[in-house]
């Protein structure tokens, strides 16, 4: 089976992109698959089997010329953070040219990128809560703080709406911060014209993955909790090890777990998802209820992020599960 590791991207988390990737194919099975990797830049787009010779790929079929030999690939595995394999782009162009692909389809994708517009979906499902929250357009940029102040109480979380991995985000606390805040979101790149701002939910932080496997089956991973020495999950927390403490499988009572494993697959299934994805979610000390954050449709898979930590404590091994997503994609 030929594999393209979809891996790079045009935006700040490109070098998360490149963590994952590497990791994912350290994991594959080569006795099992012809792993090539692609890597999508603003400069080209690479690829090569493995570590070998790097070409440019033919844009036209998504093939490569490797020693007087035209390659196709028999399947995507998109282990692209952020722009254009996490929004949608590159799943609309290889439903165009027919090339199946391990991630949700171009309308999830793209939707599930737009921090936003998710929440007002999920919004009308009972048992899911959203922080409240407002959505900023780039024609906001003046009287942003205004209409933030107008509906919202401190602190708030300041972010992209389009982003990920916490870059151009803000905890805001006092009212004084907000403008910078919103200008760097605003000014963040590639990453949109939108910018969402969340009242603070007070609580514990969680992750879960979730995935179909290729027999059609829903399986909720363990969930992990993240406690974190920074004054939010940033960047830094994300990607430094030492910072944050992730707690996988995390300490709920079963019926957190069942509620958890509950709304996530409703998520799933409401938001029609395939291969893998990853909801964060708050859990309100006062209330006990769940609050949505987001949906990650590429969800990081460096050796030490959530997904990986989820799929060793569930009991199976990183490169059974990759091989499930390709068999899932195959079908
Ligand atoms: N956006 C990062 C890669 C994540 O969700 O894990
Ligand atoms: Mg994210």
């Amino acid at each position: 089976i030929k594999v393209a590791l979809v891996t790079g991207g045009f935006t700040g988390e490109a070098e998360i992109s490149y963590k994952s990737s590497a990791f994912v194919y350290s994991q594959l099975d080569k006795s099992k698959y012809d792993v090539y990797v692609i890597d999508i830049t603003n400069q080209g787009w690479y690829g090569s089997l493995g570590e070998g010779e790097k070409v440019a790929v033919d844009k036209e079929d998504f093939s490569l010329h490797l020693n007087g030999e035209k390659i196709r690939f028999d399947v995507a595995l998109i282990i692209l953070h952020g722009t254009p394999g996490e929004d949608g782009r590159l799943q609309g162009y290889f439903d165009m040219i027919g090339l199946p692909y391990t991630s949700c389809g171009a309308l999830t994708s793209a939707l599930t990128m737009n921090k936003g517009y998710t929440k007002s979906i999920l919004a009308d499902i009972p048992e899911i809560n959203v922080a409240k929250s407002v959505l900023l357009f780039e024609n906001h940029r003046k009287d942003g703080v205004r209409l933030v102040e107008e509906k919202l109480a401190l602190p708030y979380f300041v972010k992209p709406n389009a982003g990920g991995s916490s870059i151009g985000m803000t905890k805001v606390k006092e009212s004084a911060q907000l403008q910078e805040a919103l200008d760097k979101a605003f000014d963040a790149e590639n990453t949109g014209q939108q910018v969402l701002v969340e009242e603070f939910v007070q609580g514990r932080e969680f992750s879960q993955g979730i995935f179909r496997n290729a027999k059609g089956e829903l399986i909720v991973l363990p969930a992990t909790e993240v406690r974190t020495t920074r004054e939010f999950f940033d960047f830094e927390a994300k990607y430094v090890p030492g910072l944050t403490e992730e707690i996988t499988p995390a300490d709920l009572h079963v019926e957190q777990r069942d509620r958890a494993a509950r709304i996530i697959k409703e998520i799933y299934v409401r938001l029609d998802c395939k291969g893998m994805v990853r909801v964060d979610f708050f859990l309100e000390s006062t209330t006990d209820k769940f609050y949505f954050i987001e949906i990650n449709t590429i969800p990081g898979q460096t050796a030490q992020s959530f997904i990986p930590q989820q799929v060793r404590a569930y009991g199976m091994k990183e490169g059974d599960f990759y091989a499930e997503l390709i068999a899932a994609a195959l079908k």
